[in-house]
């Protein structure tokens, strides 16, 4: 039976430049959808998935990510105080036990590949997730815990992929495919931003990854790719051959929220997803398409 995935990374050491000014001060993965954090979804789909460790790779002006995962006395004691529990317990029920959070930082943002390999001493010799908090999804399982089900049934690598326009490819990580069920495609090849017509499909791989650590082999040897980036999808495509690999067409919404319009999709999602808001803001929606 492979090797279980307990360990998670979420790189946030990005300077979040789409998002600025409002990431002039705050790290993009603390912008809310809704009323939580894109981090704390990230981390909720983790702990969904069974992860037991939750590693960080930071950069400068991150603290209030660490804040947010820290216990605020004044907060605790003046909600305590004032008998608002369900107050209480929004802010503390979800978050990971002492000793299960850590952090180090990536010093420059040399590029995804770069702030995974800086994680590589807390991950040693295991299969590892990474989860980037900018790409959020809907679904009624979570994504990880579906990758984490076919990871136990065939090990290897396995990656979360969605079909895109073919004028899109340059934006993604682009899967080649062998044998492709529909929802599980085994995984030939990997190209990261190809153009269009060099793309060798339109599957495109999101930010949801189990990697066995044979990757770090690859990141040591800190090889630039695409942008003039350490690319993760350069040193996954190196690994192509060693293990299984597959892509998973998993069930459920992805949203990219490193981007404006994607952000604004997911935050409409989401609170029409949401009891106490859909009906206000199915409303709200309806007077402006009305017009
Ligand atoms: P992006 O490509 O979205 O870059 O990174 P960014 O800096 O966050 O945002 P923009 O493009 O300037 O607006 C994708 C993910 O990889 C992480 C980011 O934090 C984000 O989760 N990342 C990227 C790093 O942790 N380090 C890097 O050097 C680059």
């Amino acid at each position: 039976m492979p090797q279980a995935v307990r360990k998670a990374i979420f790189p946030v050491g990005g300077l979040g430049t789409r998002f600025l000014p409002a990431t002039k001060a705050m790290p993009k993965e603390m912008l809310p959808i809704v009323d939580k954090p894109l981090i704390q979804y990230a981390v909720e789909e983790a702990q969904a998935a069974g992860i037991e460790d939750f590693i960080f790779v930071t950069g400068r002006g991150k603290h209030a990510i660490e804040d947010h995962f820290d216990v605020s006395f004044e907060l605790d004691t003046m909600l305590r105080e004032r008998g608002k529990n369900d107050m209480l317990s929004a802010i503390r029920s979800w978050m990971p036990s002492p000793g299960q959070i850590s952090y180090t930082r990536q010093m420059e943002p040399l590029g995804l590949g770069h702030a995974v390999w800086c994680a590589r001493h807390l991950i040693g010799d295991e299969p590892f997730a990474v989860l980037l908090a900018d790409d959020l999804v809907l679904s009624q399982t979570a994504c990880l815990k579906q990758m984490v089900d076919v990871h136990g049934e065939i090990g290897g690598s396995v990656v979360a992929v969605v079909d895109v326009p073919r004028e899109h490819t340059d934006r993604y990580g682009i899967l080649d495919v062998g044998n492709d069920n529909g929802r599980l495609a085994s995984v030939t090849g990997l190209v990261e931003k190809p153009k269009p017509e060099d793309a060798p499909s339109t599957l495109s791989i999101i930010g949801r990854y189990i990697l066995q650590p044979e990757v770090f082999d690859h990141l040591d040897k800190q090889e630039k790719g695409a942008g003039g980036e350490i690319q993760l999808t350069d040193a996954m495509a190196a690994t192509l051959g060693t293990n299984p690999f597959h892509g998973l067409r998993f069930e459920g919404r992805r949203f990219d929220c490193g981007d404006k319009a994607g952000f604004l999709e997911a935050t409409i999602a989401f609170a029409l997803s949401r009891e106490d808001l859909a009906m206000d803001v199915r409303k709200i929606i309806k007077s402006y398409t009305d017009t």
